[in-house]
């Protein structure tokens, strides 16, 4: 029995990232879709969940992605609207690479020091990756809030993240680096996820930054995201913190992926959100 995954995408193309990670981890046929709405999805999931005998359904599996967090998370929803009984198959939620990135990082910062009680600051939080990164470190303990250039969009992104999740996360608005170097004040851990290429702390703001002892930033594409930090670095002393490069903490990230795509062809009723690449970031880790 082949082991089926049907990568349905929010963006009119499916992602090639998110196709060579189907079949590393374990894949035999990635079938992608583009476009993908709630409006729209039914009738894929239907041939998905009506098409093998109940011990074979678990060959069939579905990966959400696409580079809006909020379309890929109402179409996961509509996805497992159309299951019922044990007509479902496995499914999976990572749009942009959101939960196992910020999974990821936020395991290996975890692993690097103490985050409950601790002040974190995601820098550029609003992506899909800085969103779930801001949920998983209040998991963990951590005092949490989330800049954007626009304050208004940081609260919208609060709102929607306390809905989902019932976590408290605040919003501060921070147009230039100048800004975010005062919003890092009283900061302990500082996440950056901004866009690729955007850089958001001159490096000048963070060195001197005596309380700040844990930095990552989830951006591979020079210039960095944090200035003075190497992509490379993996959990690296720099002026007295430690330090998480894109790419220090993407082993795991590549690694956390497909194997939450292997997990997907153990049952045929996983649900891979947050909270499960999360927990499953943390044992590996
Ligand atoms: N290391 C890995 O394994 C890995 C995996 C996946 C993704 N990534 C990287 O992770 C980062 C976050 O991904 P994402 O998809 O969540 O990012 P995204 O949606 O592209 O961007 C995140 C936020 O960056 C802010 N931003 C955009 N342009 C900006 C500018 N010129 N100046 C300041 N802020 C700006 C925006 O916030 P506001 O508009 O609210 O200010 C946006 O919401 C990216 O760099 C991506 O390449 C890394």
């Amino acid at each position: 029995m082949k082991k089926l995954l049907f990568q349905l995408d929010t963006d009119p193309h499916p992602a090639v990232f998110d196709t060579v990670v189907a079949y590393d981890g374990g894949a035999d046929h990635v079938i992608g879709h583009g476009g993908c709405t709630p409006g729209n999805v039914r009738g894929l999931v239907e041939g998905a969940i009506f098409t093998r005998a109940p011990k074979e359904k678990k060959f069939t599996a579905l990966f959400i992605g696409g580079s809006d967090m909020a379309a890929g998370a109402a179409l996961f929803k509509a996805v497992q609207k159309v299951f019922f009984a044990d007509f479902r198959v496995s499914v999976m939620l990572d749009s942009n690479g959101s939960n196992t990135t910020a999974a990821a990082a936020v395991a290996r910062l975890a692993g690097s020091g103490p985050l409950a009680g601790q002040r974190a600051v995601v820098l550029a939080g609003t992506g899909p990756v800085g969103q779930r990164a801001a949920v998983m470190l209040t998991r963990e303990g951590a005092k949490v809030a989330i800049t954007s250039r626009d304050g208004s969009r940081a609260e919208s992104c609060c709102r929607e993240l306390k809905e989902r999740f019932g976590v408290e996360i605040e919003p501060i608005g921070a147009a230039s680096n100048a800004d975010r170097a005062r919003a890092i004040a009283g900061a302990n851990v500082v996440f950056a996820t901004g866009s690729a290429g955007v850089v958001l702390l001159d490096e000048a703001h963070w060195v001197e930054n005596a309380g700040l002892r844990m930095i990552a930033d989830a951006n591979a594409t020079p210039p960095l995201g944090i200035a003075g930090t190497d992509m490379m670095d993996r959990g690296k002393d720099r002026h007295g913190k430690i330090v998480w490069g894109a790419i220090g903490f993407g082993t795991l990230k590549l690694a956390l992926h497909r194997a939450c795509i292997a997990k997907l062809f153990e049952s045929n009723n996983l649900v891979l959100d947050a909270e499960e690449i999360f927990a499953l970031a943390k044992s590996m880790a």
